[in-house]
Protein backbone atom coordinates (compact mmCIF):
# COMPACT_ATOMS: atom_id res chain seq x y z
CA UNK A 1 0.00 0.00 0.00
CA UNK A 2 0.59 3.79 -0.23
CA UNK A 3 1.85 5.80 2.73
CA UNK A 4 2.99 9.38 2.99
CA UNK A 5 6.25 9.52 5.23
CA UNK A 6 9.16 11.49 5.92
CA UNK A 7 13.01 10.71 6.85
CA UNK A 8 12.52 12.67 10.47
CA UNK A 9 14.59 15.84 10.63
CA UNK A 10 15.72 15.68 6.66
CA UNK A 11 14.37 18.75 5.56
CA UNK A 12 11.58 18.65 2.85
CA UNK A 13 11.59 14.80 2.90
CA UNK A 14 8.05 13.75 2.50
CA UNK A 15 7.94 11.14 -0.05
CA UNK A 16 4.87 8.42 -0.71
CA UNK A 17 6.44 4.60 -0.40
CA UNK A 18 5.28 1.34 -0.48
CA UNK A 19 4.85 -0.24 2.48
CA UNK A 20 3.03 -3.88 3.73
CA UNK A 21 -0.64 -3.81 4.73
CA UNK A 22 -0.14 -3.86 8.44
CA UNK A 23 -1.47 -7.56 10.24
CA UNK A 24 -3.35 -7.13 13.11
CA UNK A 25 -3.17 -8.89 16.34
CA UNK A 26 -6.08 -10.48 18.52
CA UNK A 27 -6.53 -7.14 20.00
CA UNK A 28 -5.92 -4.53 17.15
CA UNK A 29 -8.43 -3.64 14.06
CA UNK A 30 -7.43 -2.46 10.67
CA UNK A 31 -8.18 0.79 9.25
CA UNK A 32 -8.92 2.25 6.39
CA UNK A 33 -7.92 5.59 5.90
CA UNK A 34 -10.27 8.31 4.68
CA UNK A 35 -8.64 11.16 5.06
CA UNK A 36 -6.16 12.86 7.09
CA UNK A 37 -5.81 16.14 8.43
CA UNK A 38 -2.45 18.13 7.87
CA UNK A 39 -1.57 20.93 10.56
CA UNK A 40 1.44 23.12 11.56
CA UNK A 41 2.76 19.94 13.09
CA UNK A 42 3.21 17.87 10.12
CA UNK A 43 4.23 21.08 8.18
CA UNK A 44 7.50 21.46 10.98
CA UNK A 45 7.98 17.49 10.41
CA UNK A 46 8.39 17.91 6.86
CA UNK A 47 10.45 20.89 7.88
CA UNK A 48 12.95 18.81 9.37
CA UNK A 49 12.21 20.63 12.90
CA UNK A 50 10.76 17.94 14.48
CA UNK A 51 8.96 13.73 14.87
CA UNK A 52 11.63 10.88 14.93
CA UNK A 53 10.97 7.45 13.70
CA UNK A 54 9.85 3.84 15.35
CA UNK A 55 13.09 1.92 16.30
CA UNK A 56 14.47 -0.26 13.58
CA UNK A 57 13.28 2.08 10.70
CA UNK A 58 14.77 4.93 9.38
CA UNK A 59 11.14 6.48 8.26
CA UNK A 60 7.81 7.50 9.90
CA UNK A 61 4.88 7.58 8.35
CA UNK A 62 3.03 10.80 8.66
CA UNK A 63 -0.23 11.94 10.07
CA UNK A 64 -2.34 11.85 13.42
CA UNK A 65 -5.47 13.66 12.33
CA UNK A 66 -7.14 10.60 11.36
CA UNK A 67 -10.67 9.47 10.31
CA UNK A 68 -11.27 5.95 9.19
CA UNK A 69 -13.32 2.95 8.29
CA UNK A 70 -13.12 -0.16 9.93
CA UNK A 71 -11.56 -3.00 7.92
CA UNK A 72 -11.28 -6.02 10.31
CA UNK A 73 -10.84 -6.63 13.80
CA UNK A 74 -8.91 -9.14 15.99
CA UNK A 75 -10.36 -12.15 17.61
CA UNK A 76 -10.43 -10.82 21.10
CA UNK A 77 -12.32 -7.13 20.05
CA UNK A 78 -15.57 -6.53 20.87
CA UNK A 79 -17.43 -3.96 20.02
CA UNK A 80 -16.34 -2.87 16.82
CA UNK A 81 -17.33 -4.12 13.29
CA UNK A 82 -16.57 -3.55 9.78
CA UNK A 83 -17.79 -0.40 8.41
CA UNK A 84 -17.64 2.03 11.18
CA UNK A 85 -16.38 5.40 11.38
CA UNK A 86 -12.86 5.69 14.11
CA UNK A 87 -10.62 8.14 14.82
CA UNK A 88 -7.11 6.98 16.61
CA UNK A 89 -5.98 8.93 20.01
CA UNK A 90 -2.23 9.85 18.98
CA UNK A 91 -0.17 9.23 21.62
CA UNK A 92 0.85 6.37 23.69
CA UNK A 93 2.12 5.56 27.17
CA UNK A 94 5.53 5.34 28.27
CA UNK A 95 6.93 2.37 30.66
CA UNK A 96 5.77 3.55 33.80
CA UNK A 97 5.39 6.92 34.45
CA UNK A 98 2.46 7.83 37.69
CA UNK A 99 0.01 9.69 35.05
CA UNK A 100 1.14 7.14 32.09
CA UNK A 101 0.09 4.70 34.43
CA UNK A 102 -2.89 5.63 35.40
CA UNK A 103 -4.03 6.45 31.73
CA UNK A 104 -3.44 9.78 31.42
CA UNK A 105 -0.78 9.75 28.74
CA UNK A 106 -1.00 13.34 27.68
CA UNK A 107 0.30 14.07 30.75
CA UNK A 108 3.12 11.81 30.74
CA UNK A 109 6.08 12.93 32.85
CA UNK A 110 9.01 11.09 31.89
CA UNK A 111 8.65 12.64 28.56
CA UNK A 112 8.92 8.94 26.73
CA UNK A 113 5.22 8.41 25.55
CA UNK A 114 5.23 7.97 21.38
CA UNK A 115 2.47 9.14 19.23
CA UNK A 116 1.34 8.07 15.99
CA UNK A 117 2.72 10.12 13.22
CA UNK A 118 5.10 12.08 15.02
CA UNK A 119 7.32 10.18 17.23
CA UNK A 120 8.48 6.70 16.98
CA UNK A 121 5.15 5.21 15.75
CA UNK A 122 3.76 5.46 12.32
CA UNK A 123 0.99 7.27 11.38
CA UNK A 124 -2.27 7.73 9.59
CA UNK A 125 -1.55 8.79 6.11
CA UNK A 126 -1.06 5.67 4.71
CA UNK A 127 -3.85 3.47 2.95
CA UNK A 128 -4.52 1.22 6.29
CA UNK A 129 -3.44 1.38 9.44
CA UNK A 130 -4.05 -0.66 12.78
CA UNK A 131 -4.20 0.04 16.29
CA UNK A 132 -4.99 -1.13 19.69
CA UNK A 133 -9.01 -1.06 20.01
CA UNK A 134 -8.58 0.98 23.11
CA UNK A 135 -7.18 3.61 21.39
CA UNK A 136 -10.04 3.98 18.52
CA UNK A 137 -12.48 6.32 19.31
CA UNK A 138 -16.14 5.22 17.25
CA UNK A 139 -17.68 7.95 15.39
CA UNK A 140 -21.31 7.87 14.43
CA UNK A 141 -22.19 7.35 11.21
CA UNK A 142 -23.57 11.08 11.27
CA UNK A 143 -20.21 12.90 11.92
CA UNK A 144 -18.00 10.53 9.83
CA UNK A 145 -17.18 13.02 7.19
CA UNK A 146 -16.52 15.37 9.56
CA UNK A 147 -14.57 13.26 12.13
CA UNK A 148 -11.32 14.58 10.79
CA UNK A 149 -11.78 17.25 13.19
CA UNK A 150 -12.25 15.36 16.69
CA UNK A 151 -8.19 14.88 17.10
CA UNK A 152 -7.79 19.20 16.78
CA UNK A 153 -11.33 19.11 18.73
CA UNK A 154 -9.79 16.62 21.86
CA UNK A 155 -6.84 19.23 22.38
CA UNK A 156 -9.17 22.18 22.38
CA UNK A 157 -11.28 20.33 24.72
CA UNK A 158 -8.87 19.72 27.07
CA UNK A 159 -7.76 23.23 27.36
CA UNK A 160 -11.01 23.98 28.89
CA UNK A 161 -11.18 21.09 31.32
CA UNK A 162 -8.44 21.53 32.84
CA UNK A 163 -8.97 25.34 32.88
CA UNK A 164 -12.38 24.80 34.85
CA UNK A 165 -10.51 22.19 36.85
CA UNK A 166 -7.29 25.05 37.31
CA UNK A 167 -9.77 27.74 38.11
CA UNK A 168 -11.31 25.35 41.08
CA UNK A 169 -8.69 27.67 43.55
CA UNK A 170 -11.23 30.45 42.99
CA UNK A 171 -15.36 31.23 42.26
CA UNK A 172 -14.86 31.36 38.33
CA UNK A 173 -17.97 32.46 36.55
CA UNK A 174 -15.94 33.29 32.96
CA UNK A 175 -17.96 35.57 31.09
CA UNK A 176 -15.57 37.02 28.33
CA UNK A 177 -12.56 34.72 26.24
CA UNK A 178 -10.15 35.45 23.31
CA UNK A 179 -8.89 33.13 21.69
CA UNK A 180 -5.95 34.05 19.81
CA UNK A 181 -5.30 32.67 16.36
CA UNK A 182 -7.92 31.67 13.99
CA UNK A 183 -6.99 28.31 12.07
CA UNK A 184 -8.64 25.19 13.14
CA UNK A 185 -7.83 25.24 16.76
CA UNK A 186 -8.65 28.82 17.38
CA UNK A 187 -12.10 28.41 15.27
CA UNK A 188 -13.16 25.12 17.37
CA UNK A 189 -11.67 26.63 20.83
CA UNK A 190 -14.14 29.78 19.98
CA UNK A 191 -17.13 27.33 19.16
CA UNK A 192 -16.58 25.80 22.62
CA UNK A 193 -16.56 28.74 24.44
CA UNK A 194 -19.64 29.79 22.94
CA UNK A 195 -21.44 26.61 23.48
CA UNK A 196 -20.53 27.44 26.97
CA UNK A 197 -22.07 30.41 27.28
CA UNK A 198 -18.89 33.00 27.35
CA UNK A 199 -18.56 36.10 24.48
CA UNK A 200 -15.63 35.22 22.55
CA UNK A 201 -13.25 37.51 20.51
CA UNK A 202 -10.85 35.59 18.36
CA UNK A 203 -8.07 37.94 17.35
CA UNK A 204 -5.43 36.89 14.34
CA UNK A 205 -3.59 39.09 11.56
CA UNK A 206 -5.30 38.15 8.39
CA UNK A 207 -7.19 41.61 7.96
CA UNK A 208 -10.92 41.67 8.17
CA UNK A 209 -13.61 40.32 5.40
CA UNK A 210 -11.13 36.67 5.26
CA UNK A 211 -12.41 33.13 5.33
CA UNK A 212 -11.38 33.48 8.99
CA UNK A 213 -12.86 36.12 10.17
CA UNK A 214 -16.12 35.22 8.39
CA UNK A 215 -16.33 32.17 9.66
CA UNK A 216 -15.61 33.65 13.11
CA UNK A 217 -18.44 36.10 12.91
CA UNK A 218 -21.05 33.29 11.50
CA UNK A 219 -20.43 31.46 14.99
CA UNK A 220 -21.37 34.73 16.98
CA UNK A 221 -17.25 35.38 17.98
CA UNK A 222 -16.15 39.35 17.57
CA UNK A 223 -12.97 39.04 14.89
CA UNK A 224 -10.33 41.75 15.85
CA UNK A 225 -7.81 42.04 13.53
CA UNK A 226 -3.96 42.80 15.17
CA UNK A 227 -2.95 44.22 11.46
CA UNK A 228 -6.03 47.14 12.10
CA UNK A 229 -5.05 47.80 15.41
CA UNK A 230 -2.26 46.72 17.88
CA UNK A 231 -2.92 43.94 20.37
CA UNK A 232 -2.63 45.80 23.59
CA UNK A 233 -4.96 48.45 22.46
CA UNK A 234 -7.59 45.65 21.31
CA UNK A 235 -7.33 44.42 24.90
CA UNK A 236 -7.51 47.88 26.30
CA UNK A 237 -11.24 48.31 24.20
CA UNK A 238 -12.52 45.02 25.34
CA UNK A 239 -12.10 45.04 28.60
CA UNK A 240 -11.64 42.19 31.71
CA UNK A 241 -10.55 38.69 29.74
CA UNK A 242 -11.54 36.02 32.23
CA UNK A 243 -9.78 33.01 29.99
CA UNK A 244 -7.59 33.89 27.20
CA UNK A 245 -6.12 30.95 24.49
CA UNK A 246 -3.28 31.54 22.91
CA UNK A 247 -2.71 29.37 19.15
CA UNK A 248 -2.13 31.73 16.78
CA UNK A 249 1.78 29.50 16.38
CA UNK A 250 3.61 32.73 17.20
CA UNK A 251 5.57 32.40 20.46
CA UNK A 252 6.02 36.00 21.21
CA UNK A 253 1.93 36.27 21.44
CA UNK A 254 2.78 34.19 24.76
CA UNK A 255 3.55 37.23 26.74
CA UNK A 256 1.36 39.17 25.21
CA UNK A 257 -1.44 36.57 26.21
CA UNK A 258 -0.33 36.75 29.83
CA UNK A 259 -1.17 40.44 29.75
CA UNK A 260 -4.13 40.52 27.98
CA UNK A 261 -6.01 38.24 30.99
CA UNK A 262 -7.39 39.98 33.60
CA UNK A 263 -7.74 39.34 37.42
CA UNK A 264 -8.23 36.10 38.14
CA UNK A 265 -7.96 34.90 34.71
CA UNK A 266 -6.55 32.02 33.36
CA UNK A 267 -4.43 32.01 30.28
CA UNK A 268 -3.66 28.71 28.19
CA UNK A 269 -0.51 28.19 25.47
CA UNK A 270 -1.32 25.71 22.99
CA UNK A 271 0.96 26.75 20.39
CA UNK A 272 4.05 24.28 19.40
CA UNK A 273 6.47 26.73 18.11
CA UNK A 274 9.47 24.20 17.20
CA UNK A 275 11.64 27.36 15.42
CA UNK A 276 14.43 29.66 17.64
CA UNK A 277 12.43 32.98 18.04
CA UNK A 278 13.77 35.14 20.31
CA UNK A 279 11.79 38.65 21.44
CA UNK A 280 11.93 41.36 24.14
CA UNK A 281 9.21 41.11 26.88
CA UNK A 282 8.76 44.12 28.95
CA UNK A 283 8.74 41.61 31.94
CA UNK A 284 8.20 43.69 34.87
CA UNK A 285 4.76 44.77 33.56
CA UNK A 286 3.67 41.60 32.51
CA UNK A 287 5.08 39.48 36.43
CA UNK A 288 3.40 42.75 38.12
CA UNK A 289 -0.04 42.42 36.23
CA UNK A 290 0.28 38.54 36.80
CA UNK A 291 1.01 39.19 40.41
CA UNK A 292 -1.43 41.55 41.29
CA UNK A 293 -3.61 39.90 38.82
CA UNK A 294 -4.22 36.28 40.70
CA UNK A 295 -3.52 35.24 37.17
CA UNK A 296 -2.39 31.58 35.82
CA UNK A 297 -0.28 30.45 32.82
CA UNK A 298 -0.63 27.20 31.67
CA UNK A 299 0.78 25.01 28.74
CA UNK A 300 -1.40 21.70 27.24
CA UNK A 301 -1.02 19.48 24.76
CA UNK A 302 -2.38 16.81 23.10
CA UNK A 303 -5.69 15.51 24.93
CA UNK A 304 -6.94 12.47 27.45
CA UNK A 305 -9.19 9.76 25.80
CA UNK A 306 -12.10 11.47 27.71
CA UNK A 307 -11.40 14.67 26.01
CA UNK A 308 -11.83 12.47 22.79
CA UNK A 309 -15.66 11.34 23.87
CA UNK A 310 -16.46 15.25 24.86
CA UNK A 311 -15.15 16.05 21.82
CA UNK A 312 -17.58 13.37 19.68
CA UNK A 313 -20.66 15.14 21.53
CA UNK A 314 -19.05 18.75 21.04
CA UNK A 315 -18.81 17.94 17.50
CA UNK A 316 -22.42 16.66 16.83
CA UNK A 317 -23.38 20.09 18.63
CA UNK A 318 -21.35 21.97 16.28
CA UNK A 319 -23.40 20.21 13.51
CA UNK A 320 -26.31 20.65 14.59
CA UNK A 321 -25.74 24.75 15.51
CA UNK A 322 -22.81 25.72 12.57
CA UNK A 323 -23.49 23.04 9.98
CA UNK A 324 -22.11 25.33 7.08
CA UNK A 325 -19.10 26.69 9.33
CA UNK A 326 -17.80 23.36 10.03
CA UNK A 327 -18.25 22.01 6.24
CA UNK A 328 -16.37 25.51 5.33
CA UNK A 329 -13.21 25.00 8.07
CA UNK A 330 -12.16 22.14 4.81
CA UNK A 331 -10.37 24.40 2.66
CA UNK A 332 -8.23 22.52 0.38
CA UNK A 333 -8.44 18.38 0.04
CA UNK A 334 -5.39 17.14 -1.82
CA UNK A 335 -5.50 13.34 -2.77
CA UNK A 336 -2.96 11.48 -1.40
CA UNK A 337 -0.95 11.24 -5.12
CA UNK A 338 -0.51 15.04 -4.64
CA UNK A 339 0.64 15.28 -1.21
CA UNK A 340 3.10 18.11 -2.08
CA UNK A 341 0.30 20.43 -2.75
CA UNK A 342 -0.87 19.61 1.16
CA UNK A 343 2.45 21.61 2.57
CA UNK A 344 2.06 24.66 0.28
CA UNK A 345 1.06 27.99 2.95
CA UNK A 346 -2.11 29.59 2.12
CA UNK A 347 -3.24 32.60 4.05
CA UNK A 348 -6.86 31.72 3.71
CA UNK A 349 -6.24 27.86 4.31
CA UNK A 350 -7.82 26.48 7.69
CA UNK A 351 -8.16 22.64 7.49
CA UNK A 352 -6.09 21.36 4.59
CA UNK A 353 -7.29 17.54 4.01
CA UNK A 354 -4.94 14.52 2.79
CA UNK A 355 -7.89 12.17 1.00
CA UNK A 356 -6.58 8.63 1.63
CA UNK A 357 -9.60 6.77 0.22
C1 LIG B 1 -0.94 17.17 18.12
C2 LIG B 1 -0.86 16.59 19.51
C3 LIG B 1 0.58 16.27 19.85
C4 LIG B 1 1.45 17.50 19.64
C5 LIG B 1 2.91 17.32 20.03
C6 LIG B 1 0.03 18.33 17.95
O1 LIG B 1 -0.01 18.79 16.64
O2 LIG B 1 -2.25 17.63 17.86
O3 LIG B 1 -1.68 15.45 19.60
O4 LIG B 1 0.67 15.84 21.18
O5 LIG B 1 1.35 17.92 18.30
O6 LIG B 1 3.59 16.37 19.31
Amino acid sequence: MKALAVTPRKKYSAHLRDVPVPDIGDSEVLVRSVRAGVCGTDREIHEGLYGSAPRGVDYLVLGHESSGIVESVGRSVHGFEKGQYVVRAVRRPCDGCANCSAGANDMCSSGNFSESGIKELHGCMAEYFKDESRYLIQIPADLGGVSVLLEPLSVVEKVLRQARTIQQRLVWRPKTAMVIGAGPIGILQAMLLINEGMDVYVAARSAPGNLKSRLAESIGAAYVSTSCTSFENIVKQIGSLDFVVEASGDSSMAFQAIDAAGNNGVVCLTSITCGNKEVSVPSDKVNLNAVLGNKVVFGSVNANIIDHYNGVRSLKKFMDRWPDVVNAMFTHRVPLQQYERAFESRSDDIKTTIEIS
